[in-house]
């Protein structure tokens, strides 16, 4: 039973540096929450690809085409995740920005595997409207490993989502009482305890 707020901030960035890094992790795949321009609140699944302690970041990928990439960029967001094992449940606030050009990008679309990539090949904006069921990839690419050139026009459709985050809300649920604490950038990230 956590009676450290270092220990519990601890916890939260392991379960988060891991869910980036292990796919079987429940935090690999947390939901990102926005607000469109016009107020209306929507969330959706993402893949969490990088989270950085030092610079208090995640990074996730997605089609710069897709309507989320307003929703989310410049503007204030919320990433969710529970670990079932851990019984921890963290809510992050934070700040998106989405990032198209530059090395870091190309360095990471490069590292990218043929399938992954392929997903950047659709070939209309994700959310468009379809006569007929589909995966909106061209079909001679549909069931098969793409060549390296064929993805070259499919870069442009990549971005990745930055999200520099001010707060992280930590909740462990446990027998013997639950624990919840809140961190936040503006103190330094010392935290503080709440009634869970
Ligand atoms: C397990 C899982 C992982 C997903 N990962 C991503 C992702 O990494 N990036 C992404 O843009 N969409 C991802 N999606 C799809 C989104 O949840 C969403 O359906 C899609 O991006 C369209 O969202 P939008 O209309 O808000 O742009 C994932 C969905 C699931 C179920």
């Amino acid at each position: 039973m956590e009676t450290d707020l270092a220990a519990a901030l601890d916890t939260a960035w392991h379960l988060l540096t891991r869910g980036a890094a292990d796919r079987r992790s429940p935090m690999h795949t947390p939901v990102v929450a926005s607000v469109t321009a016009d107020g209306a609140p929507d969330a959706r699944v993402m893949v969490l690809r990088a989270a950085d302690r030092a610079t208090a970041r995640l990074r996730f990928h997605t089609d710069a085409r897709s309507p989320k990439c307003a929703a989310l960029d410049g503007r204030p967001v919320s990433v969710l995740g529970y670990h079932p094992g851990e019984a921890v449940q963290v809510r992050l606030a934070g700040t998106a920005r989405i990032v198209t050009d530059g090395a870091e990008v190309d360095a990471i679309w490069s590292n990218s595997t043929p399938f992954a990539r392929r997903c950047y090949m659709v070939e209309a904006a994700p959310g468009t409207p379809r006569a007929t069921a589909g995966s909106g990839l061209p079909t001679d690419v549909e069931g098969r490993k793409p060549e390296l050139f064929e993805l070259v026009p499919a870069r442009a459709n990549f971005a990745l989502v930055m999200i520099e985050l001010t707060a992280i809300d930590w909740l462990h649920l446990a027998q013997g009482g639950h624990r919840r604490a809140v961190f936040s950038a503006s103190d330094g990230w010392r935290g503080q305890w709440r009634v869970p």
